[in-house]
């Protein structure tokens, strides 16, 4: 067997242990003779299997007792148009762009009522995040939305906006579980599991309790109503049965780690060892001003196409995978989740030194 560092923005590396475990109940899962993929979401195995994933999950996060968690099919991406089918109430609702992701958010909430930008960084492709504490913030605002941690630029919100009292909702897809929040303080806290916590294809969404309601934009599908997902816990229909499983895996892991603290400390440790370089290196800078650098997403770039090509394809052949920045922004990126071990993050700052060295 041989594994690689793989430094992908999502799908993403997912901890040897969880890995190791899912293979080895992949032919028998505890006793029923049978894989979690092949059981029915109805089985009492399986109820066991998503009540259990969604304790641990509460614990992790101390999520209060008036906040849902749904684990739900459609990737974040859905999540853009089903937030406004729910919330805009008053057709009205503020967008903070820092990225794609919440751009392409505030496109589709366009679709359902009035989205105001109420900031953005784009002036300075996306690489800093804006001062969030007095915005115009509209009197009859549904809600106000983040992409808190934006996967692409690898900024980061070290402080949450100034809603003035307004609901927050936020994708904390490429965040997720890196760190403890304060649940308390958003209406919607929702990520695509994909980057820090399992295989693609779900979304975890807490919410709010009295954001759950019959009161939905005409013509939203059941499918796409909290209420039906919130109703059902979770089972209105098939769910993505083996992704909650593995996702399950991933909740006892951080348990066993020590819990988000402990996970936060780990990734300030390894994020540090990557930033240090970056600011002393000659050959490579990093894109983000430094008070907004993400512990996840680490962009940087070399200044010259030719140097960032040769650079990704050497360091692919040392097995250090996925470095290639996000398609619109070119250069580099290493996302470093939770389950990426702080010998991976050493290992690439020793490959970008000797690159230095031998291409100063
Ligand atoms: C911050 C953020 N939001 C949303 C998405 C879209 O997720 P999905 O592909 O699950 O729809 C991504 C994916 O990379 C992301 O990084």
């Amino acid at each position: 067997m041989s594994r690689v560092y793989n430094f992908s923005a999502g799908p993403a590396v997912l901890p040897e242990e969880v890995l190791k475990e899912v293979a080895d109940e992949m032919m028998d899962y505890n006793g029923t003779g049978m894989s979690v993929m092949e059981m029915s979401h109805r089985s009492a195995a399986f109820q066991e299997i998503i009540d259990t994933a969604e304790k641990d999950l509460r614990e992790l996060m101390n999520i209060p007792d008036n906040y849902k968690v749904l684990f739900l099919q459609g990737g974040a991406s859905q999540q853009f148009a089903m937030i406004p089918m729910n919330l805009m109430k008053n057709k009205v609702a503020d967008y903070i762009v820092t990225g794609q992701w919440a751009k392409k958010a505030y496109q589709e909430a366009q679709k359902y009522g009035k989205a105001n930008k109420i900031a953005s960084s784009e002036d300075k492709t996306f690489s800093y995040i804006p001062d969030c504490s007095d915005l115009p913030i509209s009197p009859d605002a549904d809600y106000v939305y983040i992409c808190e941690n934006n996967t692409i630029y690898g900024t980061k919100f070290k402080k949450l906006p100034n809603t003035k009292g307004k609901t927050l909702v936020a994708d904390v897809s490429s965040c997720f579980l890196s760190e403890p929040v304060d649940v308390s303080k958003y209406g919607i806290i929702y990520g695509g599991v994909q980057k820090n916590i399992g295989p693609a294809g779900m979304v975890i969404v807490i919410i709010r309790e009295d954001l759950i309601t019959e009161d939905v934009l005409p013509g939203t599908p059941t499918m796409l109503t909290y209420k039906t997902h919130a109703d059902a816990g979770s089972l209105y229909n098939t769910p993505n049965a083996y992704c909650i499983y593995v996702c399950g895996k991933v909740f006892k892991w951080l348990k066993k780690m020590g819990g988000l603290e402990v996970m936060k400390q780990r990734n300030e440790e390894k994020a540090k060892i990557l930033y240090d370089y970056l600011d002393s290196s000659k050959l490579f800078k990093g894109t983000v001003v430094p008070e907004d650098r993400s512990l996840m997403n680490v962009p940087f770039v070399t200044g010259d196409k030719e140097m960032d090509a040769k650079f990704v394809k050497e360091a692919t052949e040392a097995g250090l995978v996925n470095l290639k920045g996000h398609r619109t922004v070119g250069g580099m990126r290493a996302s470093i989740y939770n389950a990426m071990p702080k010998a991976g993050v050493e290992a690439l700052v020793a490959f970008m030194k000797k690159f230095e060295e031998e291409n100063a």
